[in-house]
């Protein structure tokens, strides 16, 4: 049965038993043409109104989408709108999914600030003409969900880690659990600098995760743990200034992250895996990394 697990008594599940998901070797990007630092949603956000340069985040943006392309993604764009200057973090609008015959579904987001409100239907037309079929939550039950900020797939798995807490409620899980058909375990963020899942938890492959620990509870701690046999971590450094932990590794081999995370970096490669650094110091300023200006799609 499906069901949101929140503690490590409740986890039953073997990995080895769950089923497999194909891995998406696509991404959606949203070009940065309006990305700015406008207004302060975030604790990251806070020194840097006003003080993104264009041309900058340009070719930061450039030089991450060519990576994808090096790796082997195919990557899709979506021009961004004027006035929605957060629009480039694609991660958050949505939560996409394939079942097991091969049908795509997607789960819209609620936005939990007013300013990134209507971004969500620019990115739901491109779902809808991609073959997607579209679901919402209900906004009368559920505050709000930032999809793949705070909801991520565990590598090649039927199985989701939701985050909650900042941006996301854990009521959205329950829907998507059963909607889905799918487990998911529900992670608490206990603090502000980390508000999403996915500036915190990165996936790696399906035996490891790259973590900041003070971002979790205890049982949260727990539950990482007890699914995931290597679980990195990273430096308060590393995961607070250079957002070491939204790296992403979409092909559980290739890890791309933003440039100077060198103790994680070093970990990483112990582990066995390639580390591809970029710059997104543009996109910092405003609480964003590597993770979240792309959305892996089937
Ligand atoms: N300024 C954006 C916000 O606060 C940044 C979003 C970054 N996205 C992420 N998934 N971490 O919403």
């Amino acid at each position: 049965m499906p069901k949101v697990i929140t503690s490590s008594e409740q986890l039953e599940l073997k990995l080895s038993e769950v089923p497999e998901m194909p891995i998406p070797k696509d991404a959606l990007m949203v070009t940065p043409k309006h990305f700015s630092v406008e207004y302060v949603i975030n604790p990251h956000m806070a020194q840097n109104v006003g003080t993104v340069n264009k041309l900058e985040a340009r070719n930061e943006w450039d030089v991450l989408k060519s990576t994808f392309e090096q790796i082997g993604i195919n990557v899709h764009v979506i021009e961004g709108e004027e006035d929605l200057p957060d629009m480039v973090f694609c991660a958050n609008q949505s939560l996409p999914y394939i079942n097991e015959t091969g049908d795509k579904h997607v789960f819209m987001s609620i936005m939990h600030a007013d300013e990134r409100k209507e971004e969500v239907p620019f990115i739901e037309q491109w779902y809808r003409q991609s073959g997607y079929e579209i679901h919402y939550l209900d906004d009368n039950e559920i505050d709000d969900f930032e999809g793949c900020g705070d909801a991520i797939w565990h590598n090649g798995r039927r199985l989701l880690w939701g985050g909650y807490g900042y941006r996301s409620s854990l009521q959205a899980y329950e829907t998507i659990s059963e909607t889905f058909d799918i487990p998911v375990i529900a992670l608490e963020l206990v603090d502000e600098d980390f508000y999403h899942l996915d500036t915190c938890f990165c996936v790696l492959d399906e035996n490891t995760v790259l973590i900041y620990p003070d971002a979790f509870t205890k049982e949260g701690l727990e539950l990482i743990n007890s699914v995931f046999n290597k679980v990195i971590k990273a430096s308060k450094y590393e995961a607070t200034k250079l957002f070491a932990c939204n790296a992403t590794c979409p092909d559980g081999k290739n890890v791309i992250i933003q440039q100077g995370c060198t103790d994680a970096n070093k970990n990483l490669r112990d582990a066995g895996f390639s580390v591809h650094e970029v710059s997104t110091y543009e996109f910092l300023k405003s609480g964003g990394s590597v993770f979240c200006m792309k959305m892996m799609v089937w």
